[in-house]
Formats: C-alpha cells, structure tokens, sequence
C-alpha cells in the first residue's frame, strides 16, 4: 500500500495521472467510479487532461461502486446521475459504455448478481477510484460487513445516512436506508485501487485503514491485502495516522 500525503489539488493531479496512464496503456480499460466528494477534483482534474487532448476515454467503459435503492430513475441525487453530470458527460466515455448498479429494479438482488457478472464479463476492473465513509465504508460496505462479498443490498448505517444528508437538502428522511453496492470482495479483484480521503472527518477511519489490523469493523481495511493500493490523503485526513 502506498500512501501519499498532500494538499487536495496535488492528490486529485496524482488520481488523474494514474487514470490518464491507464487509458494510455490500454485504451479499452475498465474503470471502476466512486462518486460523493472525494473524487470530484480528480474527474475535474482528468476532464482538464481530456480537455487538452491528453486522453480519451472513446474505447473504455466504466462501472460504479453503488447506487441508492428506491431512487426515481431520473432522480438528481442517484449515483447514476451524479456520475453523468459530473464526469462521464464531461469526456467522450460513451454512455453506453458506463454501467451502474441498478436501484429500482422489482428483483434488485438479481440485479446485484448480475452487476458482478457484468463486471466479470468485462474482464474486470482495472482501476477502482474509492472514497471511504467515516466510519470506514468502502462503496456502501458498512462495518460488519462480509469481507468477501460480492454486489448486494446493505442498509446504510445511521452516520452514512446523516453524513449524506447534505445530497439531501439536509432532511435524513429523504436518504434512502439502502443501497446497492459491489461487495468488498468485488472491489479487492479490481488490479488497482486508488482511494481518496480528505478532512478531518475521516481521519479516525483513515487511521484504522492504515495502523489498525484488517478488520470487519472497518471494511476499508481490506485494502492494506491488496497488492497495488493507493491511498491518497490530505494532511487532515492523515492527522490521526500514528
Ligand atoms: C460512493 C461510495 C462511498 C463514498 C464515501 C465517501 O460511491 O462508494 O463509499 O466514497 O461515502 O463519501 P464522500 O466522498 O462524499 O465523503
């Protein structure tokens, strides 16, 4: 696991870099998206790349890490429409290309079983972009989880429906309490991670990330198993780190 700590901006040019080079080496890459916060530097730093003509994403295809359950489609804050309006309608990624956990299907659980199989027909993801939740979530992968899962339906913990408030207009009611999300154990096949945190908020979850043990209690702690893992974090995200 490799762990780089700087400011925001340097973090999102190192997360676009390294997608940028794979496109490089392998124009059809599958690229594996997290949305929320933490990677809209990085796909803004990346559209300023594409905007120069640096990449093009034309022969590539993208799949995300979760999705709301219950959401309108449609709906301004489901995952699918964050990662369109904030980056995939931004570059030449076709959007045939883009695939995304399906939340509102009657038999969501087949869904969830045929997004991994998706995955796996694509040959698998070649770089995964995570964020981690506060208390330690990677997609929708709540502590306690399953650390060998696979693409299923979690219910969101309490913090995760609080801290997402703000997508909102600050009701908790209106957060959704499940998602469907790849398992943990979908997310450790992709070849490369690269995971973004920053803020204080996350600091104690970062922490357990990277001196605690791999742990259920922080299903982000499987990433220290993975043999090319990058962690990203600002100097806040990392001021818990021993
Ligand atoms: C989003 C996802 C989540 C977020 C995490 C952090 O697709 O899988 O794990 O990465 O909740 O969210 P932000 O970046 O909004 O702090």
């Amino acid at each position: 696991m490799e762990i780089v700590i700087a400011p925001s901006s340097e973090l999102a040019k190192r997360a676009a870099q390294e997608i940028v080079r794979l496109i490089g080496e392998r124009p059809h890459a599958v690229l594996g998206l997290a949305t929320g916060s933490s990677p809209l530097e990085t796909y803004d730093a990346v559209t300023a790349l594409y905007e120069k003509g640096a990449v093009s994403f034309a022969q590539a295809s993208a799949f995300t890490l979760d999705e709301y359950v219950g959401l309108p489609p449609g709906h301004p804050e489901s995952y699918r429409e964050f990662i369109i309006e904030n980056f995939v309608s931004r570059v030449d990624l076709p959007l045939e290309n883009l695939h995304t956990p399906p939340g509102n299907l009657d038999d969501v659980e087949q869904g969830a079983r045929d997004y991994d199989e998706a995955i796996r027909a694509a040959g698998g993801v070649d770089l995964q972009i995570l964020g981690i939740g506060g208390n330690g979530h990677i997609g929708f992968n709540e502590p306690g989880s399953d650390l060998e899962s696979r693409t299923h339906i979690e219910k969101l913990a309490e913090r995760t429906r609080i801290d997402n408030a703000r997508f909102f207009g600050g009701n908790i009611d209106d957060v959704p309490t499940h998602a469907i999300t790849q398992g943990v154990g979908t997310i450790l096949e992709a070849r490369q991670l690269v995971l973004i945190a920053s803020g204080t908020s996350k600091a104690d979850a970062v922490a357990q990330l990277v001196d605690g043990g791999i742990t259920s209690s922080c299903p982000a702690s499987v990433i220290q198993s993975h043999s090319n893992a990058l962690v990203l974090l600002d100097e806040a995200a990392a001021s818990s780190l021993k």
